[in-house]
């Protein structure tokens, strides 16, 4: 199927959605511990407060994804763990966890993938301004030197942010997402700015302290699929990809959140769009959010289909009825995991890694002790054949993590969907191993060459 040789095989998660331990080690209070206590705001005010308990279970943890013969592991670090107050200030007892847990993995061969940020902003920025103040540009960067530092000597893999759209589009336009403060247009496209300049100078304090490193960017898409092969369709559906437009959730766009860190400048659609709430952009903000990287990665889970109408636009195809979908409710659509790859690799020029891609089911223990989620499998069956498609026609894909390794805590929606491979019982912490976990061990096993068969 195209997966080569050094191709890694690997499962995401992130701080807030399977630590737990959130008052302990001196750890910061953060905008998601605040936002899970304010009413209305999180499915039955479920909190992370213990969420995996994987805060004292990680060497379980560990084990259990080395017995499933994962090869990298994807996780964020808590940023009020390791700086309580954001700056200033270090825990030493946070340092020391993620050591620990570092260790560990090195202990089973499984490479360590390092997220700085994955939304759990510490408080103390935000009532400081969080991302609306130009400082946090520094913030972030004194963040990332002291991770730099602390476990740049054996994690060798960064990605900056995780999903920008969604701290900020979520967070700041729709208010589903912590903090859940509404803000103008202008604001907002000011906080973006200030992430992308964030990550810029994130990516200069990691290189100039781990010369070694390989860093990315984690963002994230709904790839669009053309409806047909001809040549016009494609093109309709990479415009329609890279186009920015005017949506109530206008944080979805693949160009504004790539362009300025690809190319060192926003897109002219874009900035014409928005024209009138633009912020002060100054040429040299540009050059610092554009940085080498190594890799691009991107989050996909769905995707839509166009076609062209035949004037150089395109129109949405319609979704059959009964289309399939998955437990919470997304489309299923694995050709998203060959255009958006193709698309990306095409414009981007960098190798891609897909940071995350998994699927929400209504799992439940059967009676025979197991968890048997065909549904899960088959979805995860489906976008890898596309993925591998996608190498075969020439797109240079280096990884791929699965979200995720543990059923967590799915942000809004507190522990009512599960998307692990491995099942989670909030109540005792006892942990299943799915059919979709061997399903995947197997496949790791055979780097992805059983992918062709289809049972
Ligand atoms: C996020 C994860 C989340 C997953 C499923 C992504 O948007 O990065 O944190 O759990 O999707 O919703």
């Amino acid at each position: 199927m195209g997966f080569s040789e050094n191709f890694l095989w690997g499962t995401a998660t992130a701080s807030y959605q399977i630590e737990g331990g959130a008052f302990e080690g001196g750890r910061g209070y953060t905008v998601w511990d605040d936002f899970c206590r304010t009413p209305g705001k999180v499915f039955s005010m479920h909190n992370g407060d213990v969420a995996c308990d994987h805060y004292h279970r990680y060497k379980e943890d560990v084990k259990m994804m080395a017995d499933m013969g994962i090869q990298a592991y994807r996780f964020s670090i808590a940023w009020s763990r390791i700086l309580p107050e954001g700056k200033g200030e270090v825990s030493q007892s946070g340092i020391d966890f993620y050591n620990a847990l570092i260790d560990e993995l090195l202990k089973y061969n499984i490479k360590p993938c390092l997220t700085l940020f994955h939304w759990d902003l510490p408080f103390a920025l935000h009532r400081l301004g969080g991302w609306q103040n130009p400082e946090i540009v520094d913030w972030f960067a004194e963040y990332a030197a002291v991770a730099a530092k602390a476990f740049g000597d054996r994690v060798k893999f960064f990605m900056t942010f995780n999903e920008p759209q969604c701290f900020v589009g979520l967070g700041h336009v729709t208010g589903e997402h912590a903090p859940g403060n509404l803000m103008s247009r202008r604001s907002v496209l000011e906080m973006a700015h200030h992430v992308m300049m964030a990550h810029g100078k994130a990516v200069q304090a990691i290189r100039s302290l781990v010369p070694d490193a390989q860093i990315g960017y984690a963002p994230t898409s709904n790839p669009v699929i053309p409806a047909t092969d001809s040549p016009e369709d494609i093109e309709a559906a990479r415009k329609a990809y890279f186009a920015v437009e005017d949506k109530p959730d206008y944080m979805w766009s693949v160009s504004w959140w790539s362009d300025p860190v690809m190319f060192g400048r926003y897109p002219e659609d874009g900035l014409k769009l928005f024209e009138k709430d633009l912020p002060d952009f100054k040429p040299e903000d540009l050059k610092l959010m554009h940085q080498p990287l190594d890799f691009y990665g991107q989050n996909i889970y769905n995707g839509y289909k166009v076609k062209s109408d035949h004037k150089g636009g395109w129109e949405t195809v319609q979704r059959p009825v009964g289309y399939p979908r998955t437990g919470n409710g997304w489309p299923v659509v694995p050709e998203s995991l060959y255009w958006g790859p193709r698309f990306l690799y095409e414009r981007y020029q960098k190798p891609i890694v897909i940071t995350e891609n998994g699927c929400c089911c209504a799992d439940v223990v059967s009676l025979d002790g197991k968890v048997h989620d065909p549904n899960r499998i088959d979805f995860y069956h489906r976008y890898l054949r596309e993925l591998g498609r996608a190498i075969e026609d020439g797109v240079k894909v280096d990884a791929y993590f699965a979200w995720s390794v543990v059923d967590n805590f799915e942000w809004a929606k507190g522990y009512s969907d599960r998307f692990g491979m491995v099942y989670v019982d909030f109540e005792t912490q006892e942990r299943i191993l799915k059919d979709s976990a061997y399903w995947y061990s197997e496949v790791i096993k055979n780097n992805g060459a059983n992918l062709a068969d289809i049972h």
